[in-house]
């Protein structure tokens, strides 16, 4: 898969995507991520790619100019990509949004910055806008960046096995469980005993009660969207009346 992203500050992106998985995708020639820098499209000799606000107002506005010559850059390298804007007026990126696009062979990012981008490049030239979560970024690079790790990770081959993301938090709706690893014992806090016994159905059952369990207490929103088997909810009811017994016991003790 291919990204082009518009940037003013290109190195953040690129710093970002030249390590671990994502950056082993690159070299591996499975991901490909180009940045332009709508700097580099300016005609002045201070190479301007903002002004001040129609109306007043603090801070600057990215202008339309810059950023489409940079955009048709993009196109020509990407004639069939999607263009998305990362802004945090946008819709929220999720894992649903990750996994559709790592169907496509491109994408084409712009990343803002400043006080935002002039609206009418918004309207004329970009399919959606997204955003990685409810603040403020200083720039729309980092929220590249975390779109990108997010698609590629989902690409084929580019995780291994042991890596797989079948199993993330998000793959089902659900957050994921928790994961213990050698000692079996420290500081006084033991392994739950269940992941020590073998016992592969068993394990499978306390896995998805505590990704339940985890979903139902941390975000409830979550679990709203979906209606749950009589199985899951046979789980969570489990999970909860554990949960709520150890909370006695810690009183009474
Ligand atoms: N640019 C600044 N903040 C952002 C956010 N939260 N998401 C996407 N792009 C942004």
């Amino acid at each position: 898969m291919r990204f082009d992203v518009v940037a003013l500050f290109p190195g953040i992106v690129e710093a970002v995507v030249s390590e671990g998985v994502v950056g082993r995708a690159c070299t591996q020639g499975k991901l490909e991520v180009h940045c332009i820098n709508p700097r580099d499209f300016t005609e002045d000799p201070h190479r301007t790619v903002d002004d001040r606000p129609y109306g007043g107002g603090p801070g600057m506005v990215m202008q339309y100019e810059p950023l489409a010559r940079a955009h048709e850059a993009a196109r020509r390298a990407s004639p069939e990509a999607r263009t998305v804007a990362l802004t945090p007026q946008g819709i929220p990126f999720t894992q649903a949004l990750a996994q559709e696009t790592a169907k496509e062979d491109g994408l084409i990012l712009i990343a803002g910055r400043y006080e935002g981008i002039d609206e009418r490049f918004l309207q004329q030239r970009t399919d959606a806008e997204w955003s990685v979560g409810d603040y403020v970024l200083s720039g729309g690079e980092l929220a590249a960046a975390v779109v990108i790790d997010a698609v590629a990770r989902l690409l084929p081959d580019v995780l291994g096995c042991a890596e797989s993301a079948g199993q993330d938090s998000f793959s089902e709706g659900l957050l994921d469980c928790p994961h213990y690893t050698r000692p079996e014992e420290i500081d006084g806090l033991r392994v739950p005993e269940v992941l020590l016994t073998g016992d592969h159905g068993k394990i499978e059952r306390w896995r998805r009660r505590e990704m339940l369990g985890r979903t139902y207490r941390r975000r409830p929103d979550l679990l709203g969207r979906t209606a749950l088997s009589a199985e899951d909810q046979a789980l969570l009811d489990e999970y909860l009346n554990a949960t709520s017994e150890d909370k006695n016991r810690e009183r009474d003790n």
